[in-house]
């Protein structure tokens, strides 16, 4: 697949960011952005009832590949390279570093400085017991410098040396501080051992997914998600996993992607969005807590019908 039809942006669609697979806002020289997904597929995959159609984000795969099992799955991704990338992992291929796990890696050289030393980052991922988790993150691991360290990478000043503006422009103001707090939400209430994403972030270990055999049925097209749905047949999915896409982008697209996505949808079809953003206070069915991947500020995970991406989206 990775193909097929002509689904390019238009100028208005404010998406076309992610179409050239640049953080850096070069439009030449597409790159794979994202080696692995931080978007945690349990939420998908108790959201979205068994032997459905589902649509969803393509970004390396893993979505798909979790959702193919008990699915049929459409993936879509604007970024070709990222779409070859998540088409060659679904045939079987090992994951590799996208330009973010290579960023986090980089960020990762300073542990030492900050008092992560391996025997702490290791006994910390190995510990199931979110209590005390929450106690030794207090006493070994939120150190003075950690969270120097922290705000300055996060830091608008740093974050643009590596991305270019309509990657920061929905960012939350002192990013740092807000994701220090979404790590200490997790390790409060998920037990590191079995949370994949918490070794991913602190010791940079990947999940080596395999493919099951169903991934050699998922439909991959290179695509942007609206423009994809509007060529679609009104009431052909049961689910829709957006990840963070309306990040970033102007309302017209958010009204035309939520539009295609209520005129796509079957009854009962549900929509799980992610964004970065903080939510606004009243927001009670926020499901980020849930999400072990813990960067989020919203996990919305909807019914179709009732679509309205929240205030802060
Ligand atoms: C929104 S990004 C964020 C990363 C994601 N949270 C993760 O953990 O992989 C994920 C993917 O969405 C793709 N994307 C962004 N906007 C899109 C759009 N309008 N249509 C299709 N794909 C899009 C990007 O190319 C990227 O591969």
């Amino acid at each position: 697949v990775g193909g097929g039809g002509d689904f390019r942006l238009t100028a208005t669609t404010g998406a076309n960011v992610w179409a050239t697979g640049r953080f850096d806002g070069q439009r030449q020289g597409g790159q794979v952005l994202f080696g692995r997904m931080y978007e945690d597929t349990a939420i998908e995959s108790s959201a979205f009832a068994a032997g459905g159609r589902v649509f969803c984000i393509a970004s390396a795969g893993c979505t798909a590949l979790a959702l193919a099992p008990r699915h049929e799955v459409v993936a879509v991704d604007i970024n070709p390279v990222q779409l070859a990338y998540a088409e060659r992992r679904c045939a079987g291929e090992a994951g590799r570093l996208g330009v973010a796990e290579r960023f986090m890696s980089l960020a990762r050289h300073a542990a030492p400085m900050v008092g992560w030393s391996t025997v702490r980052l290791k006994h910390f991922v190995e510990m199931d017991d979110p209590p005390a988790q929450i106690a030794y993150w207090r006493e070994h691991l939120d150190t003075r410098r950690f969270r120097a360290a922290a705000d300055g990478l996060l830091s608008l000043t740093t974050l643009r040396t590596v991305y270019a503006a309509p990657f920061l422009n929905f960012l939350p103001p002192h990013l740092g501080a807000v994701m220090r707090s979404r790590m200490a939400r997790c390790f409060a209430l998920h037990p590191n051992r079995s949370n994949p994403y918490a070794r991913a972030l602190l010791l940079g270990e990947l999940p080596a997914l395999r493919a099951p055999p169903e991934a050699r049925d998922i439909e991959l097209i290179t695509a942007d998600a609206a423009t994809f749905l509007e060529s679609q047949p009104a009431a052909s999915f049961d689910g829709f996993a957006l990840s963070n896409i309306l990040d970033g982008v102007d309302c017209a697209y958010k009204r035309r992607l939520s539009a295609a996505v209520k005129r796509t949808a079957r009854s009962h079809a549900v929509v799980v969005l992610r964004s970065f953003r903080e939510p606004d206070t009243d927001f009670p069915r926020n499901r980020a807590a849930d999400d072990r991947a813990m960067l989020w500020g919203i996990v919305d995970v909807t019914l179709a019908d009732s679509l309205t991406y929240p205030r802060n989206t």
